[in-house]
């Protein structure tokens, strides 16, 4: 393929986004995101802004995108291929606001679906989540686990993915969907009360403060680093892998909350006190995936290590962002 393709990547100031951003460009390709910096940052991206092959889009999902998509393809020429991550990510937000939740990561996702159909978009990759699996699913989970969600944002993916075939079979278009397990790394917003479990163990260990583990802290999940995500999108995004398939990302290697809590403290060198508070409601008890699809379609052999990936994202937390959180920490 021709690196110098126009590709869109919606929601690319964000976490998970920019990371794929920074492969695309370094592969050479011509890059526009469109985000509305809701929950991302300038700052992920301000490496590529004054870059010739990168261009930024402040415009929401939910409105009218046609003077937008005109505007990228005067700037790079037509899209070919479109990386959709930009959603309402925060699993609370969507049961306070579910309509809310179906504009940004339904109807959002149905205008892009459309952009792409008329375009003649040649791909989609759409960044959907293991939210959509029934809590009580028996792990490892596998795409073939009955998907019951448990949040409007969990059905809303789902939904997402059912249009995605949809178009797939009515209309021809490609698309890989990947299913992410808990993803961590540099760039996730310890602020944000809804952030991973990392980012704000991480945070609070660095400034001495306490962690909450909610439950008894056995519970498990599935840590996958951030950038071997990024390579698995940018992998079923630019070529026929993974096509019109249904992905499941992780590492396939169960971590409890514990252990987790003590590999933060004993990296960052910190004597954070550690309390426990009963479990929340709608927290699922255990998390982990298989790894047999992501194997066959994508070749995905994540290279980073949590430890590893810790090491590293301890080392980014920047120290502007040291400062006390809102929330005492979250167990998932
Ligand atoms: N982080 C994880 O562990 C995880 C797990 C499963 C699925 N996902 C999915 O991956 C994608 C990226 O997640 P992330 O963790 O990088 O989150 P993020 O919040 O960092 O990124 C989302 C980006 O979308 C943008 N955005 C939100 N609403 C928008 C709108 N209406 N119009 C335009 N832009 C909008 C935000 O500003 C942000 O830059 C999301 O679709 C999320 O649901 C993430």
């Amino acid at each position: 393929m021709n690196t110098k393709a126009h590709i869109l990547v919606t929601g690319g100031a964000g976490f998970i986004g920019s990371h794929t951003v920074d492969l695309l460009m370094h592969a050479g390709y011509r890059v526009s995101v469109l985000d509305n910096l809701s929950t991302g940052y300038l700052t992920n991206i301000e490496q590529w802004i004054d870059h010739p092959r990168f261009n930024f889009v402040d415009a929401d999902i939910t409105t009218d995108l046609t003077a937008a998509f005109a505007g990228m393809v005067r700037r790079f020429g037509r899209i070919e291929r479109i990386a959709h991550f930009a959603a309402q990510t925060a699993v609370p937000i969507s049961m306070d606001d579910p309509v809310g939740d179906i504009q940004t990561n339904l109807a959002g996702t149905a205008r892009i679906l459309e952009y792409a159909r008329h375009n003649k978009v040649a791909k989609v990759f759409f960044a959907s989540s293991s939210a959509v699996y029934d809590d009580d699913a028996p792990v490892p989970v596998s795409e073939e686990s009955r998907a019951r969600p448990t949040s409007p944002y969990g059905i809303d993916k789902l939904a997402a993915e059912f249009y995605l075939d949809y178009y797939a079979r009515l209309y021809g278009l490609t698309f890989t969907a990947l299913r992410f397990m808990n993803v961590f790394g540099p760039r996730q917003d310890p602020k944000s009360w809804y952030s991973g479990v990392i980012s704000i163990f991480l945070e609070r260990a660095v400034t001495g403060q306490p962690i909450t583990i909610f439950d008894d802290g056995n519970q498990t999940r599935d840590f996958v680093y951030v950038t071997d995500v990024a390579e698995a999108v940018v992998r079923a995004l630019l070529s026929d892998a993974g096509n019109n398939a249904i992905i499941n990302i992780g590492t396939g290697v169960e971590v409890t909350i514990n252990a987790l809590t003590h590999t933060i403290l004993e990296l960052a060198g910190s004597a954070s006190p550690v309390r426990h508070e009963p479990a929340r409601a709608g927290d699922i008890r255990r998390s982990v995936t298989t790894m047999d699809r992501a194997v066959a379609l994508l070749n995905f052999n994540p290279r980073v290590e949590l430890r590893e990936g810790l090491h590293a994202t301890l080392a980014w937390v920047p120290q502007e962002k040291t400062k006390p959180v809102a929330g005492s920490g979250a167990a998932a």
